[in-house]
């Protein structure tokens, strides 16, 4: 890729920018932000780890909407994080004004790129891009899955001892309380987990999960996570970038697969340098799909917010 636009030079941007520059995964980084000199500094800081890490990629910051010309892709962050007792649901308001003004840029200024949404709540805000942009589904998606899946993986990883290589979970759903993690596909170098672990202490790694957030809220106080974040949205840009086509869980508009329309929810989806070239509908078990359902109308009681 050559440019991808980070809009929102908070914690989760900067982490994404230092990510996306280590790795080279685009020639230019381009922070943007409303808040005063703020993307500036934060770009600075990241520039100035280029001799340590070696990277050639250029990164820079401004409050201009017009810097995201010529992006291939967009990253949203911006918005209001949840303070510890709030749901993710009760930073709606504000940050649907937020997403609408970035959708608004994106059409002036980079109209052929793609969108990632990563601010909260991730389903309604994804589901309100793509409708306010009118872009085809593929190009507008959201991150979350990615997030809760590593975070069930680290349980997975804390409860056996086994190596974070050989660990694969999928969660799908909403990204909150009623989440879906899957044990069913969750496996240990392809070995069932129920292998390893007992049916009581997988309930307890789902519980987990779903609360994996409000958990590192609870604890951090003053902010939301941010380093697994940024490292899920670098892990989805790298898939993309390298024209990959791996599967991951997406926060994706479904039209008709899981039996769901006008909706983003997290699902497995192909990523490659088309952004969502295939939604993978998996065929859940009756219990699955239940599970699913209770997630979506989460999601829909927010859409019906809009
Ligand atoms: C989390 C918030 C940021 O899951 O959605 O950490």
């Amino acid at each position: 890729m050559n440019k991808i636009t980070i809009v929102g030079a908070g914690r989760v941007g900067e982490t994404t920018a230092q990510m996306l520059a280590e790795a080279e995964l685009c020639r230019e980084v381009m922070l943007v932000d409303i808040r005063e000199d703020a993307p500036q500094g934060v770009a600075l800081d990241v520039l100035q780890t280029s001799s340590f890490f070696r990277f050639d990629t250029r990164v820079s910051g401004s409050n201009d909407p017009a810097a995201m010309a010529g992006s291939d892709l967009i990253v949203v962050t911006a918005g209001v994080p949840r303070k510890p007792g709030m749901s993710r649901s009760d930073v709606l308001e504000v940050n649907l004004g937020v997403i609408d003004g970035i959708v608004d840029n994106a059409l002036q200024y980079a109209p052929q790129a793609m969108m990632l949404v990563v601010s909260n709540p991730v389903d309604v805000l994804t589901f309100r891009a793509w409708q306010r942009s009118g872009w085809a589904r593929g190009r507008v998606f959201g991150q979350a899955g990615v997030l809760d899946a590593s975070r069930m993986a680290s349980f997975i990883e804390m409860e056996t001892g086994f190596s974070s290589r050989d660990v694969t979970t999928i969660v799908l759903g909403g990204h909150g309380d009623s989440m879906v993690p899957l044990p069913r596909f969750c496996t240990i170098n392809g070995i069932p987990i129920e292998h390893f672990i007992s049916r009581e202490k997988i309930d307890a790694i789902i519980k987990r999960t779903r609360n994996g957030g409000a958990e590192i809220l609870s604890l951090r106080k003053n902010s939301s996570a941010y380093d697994a974040p940024a490292a899920a949205i670098t892990s989805m840009i790298d898939a993309i970038a390298n024209n990959r086509r791996r599967i991951m869980p997406t926060v994706a508009i479904l039209q008709g697969e899981y039996g769901a329309e006008k909706i983003a929810m997290g699902v497995p989806c192909v990523l490659s340098e088309v952004g969502v070239e295939l939604v993978v509908d998996l065929g859940l078990t009756a219990e699955e799909m239940a599970l699913f359902e209770a997630s979506a109308a989460a999601v829909r009681a927010d859409i019906a917010r809009l």
